[in-house]
């Protein structure tokens, strides 16, 4: 069957269209379908083997490795950083093994190479496509000149829960913003064509479901309704793929009841068969060996062929497919078309990326590394990304006050890089000390604490005697980034070790305090929120954050980020995200009862009974989209064109946004639609459009938007994608909680 689909492709790609780039679609089908029938079954088989070696191996280079390139056994590496390595072993791929097919090199490249960017939910906060193609872009253009020319990014699942370690890599909780940034990334990262050295394939990861982990523990077991899947979980990949994304990796976590590696429904159903992928599959690290470990194998060989025949067409470090493949072949559980089917995939990204021709970096492509352009570029992607929470008229600040740099993150230039910065190099990164100095700003610098978790007190006194001197205290406080990312998920997340207690203390000294936080996720606050006066969100903000924060700080620059995950009050909330539904008893503030109002011996029936916490209530400390500016910002006299949607028609919907502060700033203007009555119940609010304007003092904008019959589908329990009549609520504001309100119908 997969074989015949194959066929299919060549035969309407030769019947189509003349234009020069369908010709060279249909060329390089032609080609690959010529090798493969040159091609040996141990050859083939070489091509689905994608082979780790660690990044830190010194001197020469192993000969069993070299060996099993020129007998074609390897397709394709990860983590070889030497270039002379790469140059090596692409030689002896391209010269020496069966039919000279080259070896594409891979790493984690996910918010930079040399340059890092902020961390993706960082690059998420932007809600700006641009600043992610350009971080990719970059991306690309460091690290193929390090011979990389795949990444494994960018990582498209929706988080929900911020314990999950890796909702410092994910998009947010939002469909459509992770759908927008994904076809970002994928235009950044593999360029206006493949074939040029500095395109690198990108991969849509990790399919499927990864951030639904139960209570946020890595690795751990998504359940949900196949409804759920496609309307929320699935959209952000299906956008990589209509894109052009050349690759998709596989996730650790079983789908209800099925590991992701050998999940037929996923990998054949939803992503060839109706997302018409036609790229390759690759699993992630020994995912495919993990089978055994989820109790859905017998053993490594039974794991192998369940991969196999779900049509994953790499197998990365694991070795069921080398080791067993040619027995499955010989007892018949694996079919020669499924391998031909597979490899095909592969060769086919191969050919696109022009390794056939230009299996080597050029002699001229030195990758730009830390150019200032890019350094440049992360350092406007920090300012973008970083989300003001709070200001109580201190921020900006004035560029002739003494202030008291304090905190465990002010100056730590490896932990401000964030999760997966394998080859950013610390001595290029500058920290907010290091900027404020450069700057020639009066400091009296204190750390505090050491890092992090560091729960010990003895920095107290000089941090106290620091902020006494100074007018103001800027403290820098966070998470190390080994604090999140893969594995790294976490059961409370507030300010780690004696953090809280720093800051009561420096609260006590009087002085007004700006927090900012460097984290790989939301922190909790409540409990210190009130002994501040500002509290600014970097995120792990990359090579640059230090000259960014600084300019954000001193007014040079305003914080551009809102918030692409919601924040919760404490982390017993979670999962908490603002499209939710609204269940049969809507919390409201009329009805909620808190804690410790209730009277002693209270009846149990008195209370309001509806869908809240008794303690923490039912709304976030911060709402997904929310984040301020230096400005303020009125928005007034929302018109909608008709109150009628038909088949086929538009419904524009436009409204004033005034600045009503005192300096120009950004205003980012976001649309949410609520389907009123469905057939299956709709979320209370989804985010469908937004747009960002730049207004001066006293100037007042009209933005509209349109919404089309497209923006109210969604897919039912019967899977089909479907547009029911009825209300339609349409709101419009500066986060997902306020704004004006209309509504139509939809006939
Ligand atoms: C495991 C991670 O889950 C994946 O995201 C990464 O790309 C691979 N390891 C390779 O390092």
């Amino acid at each position: 069957m997969r074989i015949s689909l194959f066929l299919c492709l060549v035969l309407f790609v030769f019947s189509c269209s003349k234009t020069p780039k369908s010709s060279s679609i249909v060329k390089n089908e032609e080609k690959v379908k010529a090798l493969i029938s040159k091609m040996s079954l141990e050859e083939k088989l070489g091509q689905l083997n994608l082979r780790g070696t660690s990044s830190r191996v010194k001197g020469e280079l192993p000969e069993e490795l070299k060996q099993a390139v020129r007998e074609g056994k390897i397709g394709a590496f990860l983590n070889v950083m030497n270039k002379d390595y790469v140059k090596e072993l692409q030689r002896i791929a391209t010269e020496e093994s069966p039919n000279k097919i080259p070896l594409i090199f891979s790493r984690d490249v996910i918010h930079g190479f040399k340059t890092i960017f902020p961390i993706p939910i960082g690059l998420a906060a932007s809600w700006d496509p641009e600043t992610a193609r350009q971080s990719a872009r970059i991306s690309a253009i460091e690290s193929s000149s390090y011979g990389v020319r795949w990444t494994f990014a960018p990582m498209l699942d929706i988080a929900r829960d911020s314990r999950w370690g890796r909702v410092a890599e994910s998009p947010g909780e939002d469909p459509y913003l992770a759908s927008e940034l994904a076809k970002a990334y994928i235009t950044g990262y593999q360029g206006d064509s493949l074939n040029n050295p500095t395109s690198i394939a990108a991969c849509a990861k990790h399919f499927l479901a990864y951030g639904a982990a139960i209570g946020g523990r890595d690795y751990n077991t998504a359940n949900m309704s196949e409804s759920l899947l496609r309307n929320i979980y699935l959209p952000p990949f299906e956008a990589a793929i209509n894109s052009g994304a050349q690759t998709v990796m596989t996730s650790f976590n079983e789908i209800n009841g099925v590991p992701a590696s050998g999940n037929k429904f996923i990998l054949n159903t939803i992503l060839r068969d109706e997302l018409n992928f036609n790229g390759f599959v690759v699993s992630d690290w020994d995912s495919i060996k993990e089978m055994i470990f989820h109790g859905y194998a017998q053993d490594l060989k039974h794991a192998g062929e369940l991969a196999i025949n779900a049509s994953l067409d790499m197998e990365m470090t694991s070795r069921s497919y080398e080791l067993y493949l040619k027995d499955l072949i010989e007892e018949g559980r694996v079919s020669l078309d499924q391998i031909n089917f597979l490899v095909s995939n592969i060769l086919r990204v191969k050919y696109k990326l022009g390794l056939f021709d230009n299996p080597f970096v050029p002699e001229n492509h030195d990758g730009n590394l830390y150019a200032k352009s890019h350094l440049e570029k992360a350092k406007n992607a920090a300012i973008n990304s970083s989300v003001l929470l709070k200001n109580e008229k201190i921020l900006p600040l004035n560029k002739s006050n003494t202030i008291a740099v304090i905190g465990p993150m002010s100056n730590q230039p490896h932990e401000q890089l964030g999760t997966w910065a394998f080859d950013g190099d610390k001595a290029h990164t500058v920290t907010p000390l290091k900027a404020f100095e450069d700057a020639g700003i009066k400091i009296n610098f204190a750390k505090g604490l050491d890092y992090s978790r560091d729960k010990s007190s003895q920095g107290f006194y000089n941090a106290v005697k620091a902020a006494n001197a100074s007018d103001v205290v800027v403290l820098f406080a966070g998470e190390e980034a080994i604090l999140s990312g893969e594995a790294h998920s976490r059961a409370t997340i507030n300010l780690p070790g004696a953090q809280e207690e720093l800051i009561k203390i420096l609260s006590e000294t009087g002085k007004p305090i700006v927090l900012v936080i460097m984290a790989g996720r939301p922190i909790t606050i409540t409990n210190i929120i009130d002994e501040v006066d500002a509290v600014l969100m970097a995120w792990h903000p990359g090579t640059m954050g230090g000259p960014a924060l600084h300019d954000m700080l001193f007014g040079d620059a305003e914080p551009g980020g809102r918030l692409p995950i919601t924040w919760p009050k404490i982390s017993g909330q979670l999962p908490l995200y603002y499209n939710h539904k609204t269940t049969g008893r809507p919390p409201s503030k009329e009805k909620y009862v808190q804690m410790d109002s209730i009277k002693i011996g209270a009846w149990q029936s008195s209370l309001g009974n509806q869908s809240h916490y008794l303690d923490v209530g039912y709304t976030p400390h911060f709402p997904f989209g929310y984040g301020l500016g230096y400005t303020t910002f009125e928005y007034s006299n929302l018109k909608i064109s008709n109150t009628v949607l038909e088949s086929n028609q538009l419904v524009k919907v436009s409204v004033d946004i005034e600045n009503t502060g005192e300096r120009k700033g950004k205003a980012l203007v976001q649309l949410y639609i609520q389907d009123v009555v469905g057939s299956i119940t709709r979320p209370v609010k989804e985010l469908k459009a937004f747009k960002s304007l730049s207004l001066k003092k006293g100037e007042t904008q009209n933005v509209s938007f349109e919404i089309s019959t497209e923006d109210l589908k969604f897919v039912n329990n019967d899977m089909k994608s479907v547009i029911e009549p009825g209300e339609f609520n349409v709101f419009v504001g500066p986060n997902s909680a306020e704004g004006l309100e209309t509504s139509f119908e939809y006939k």
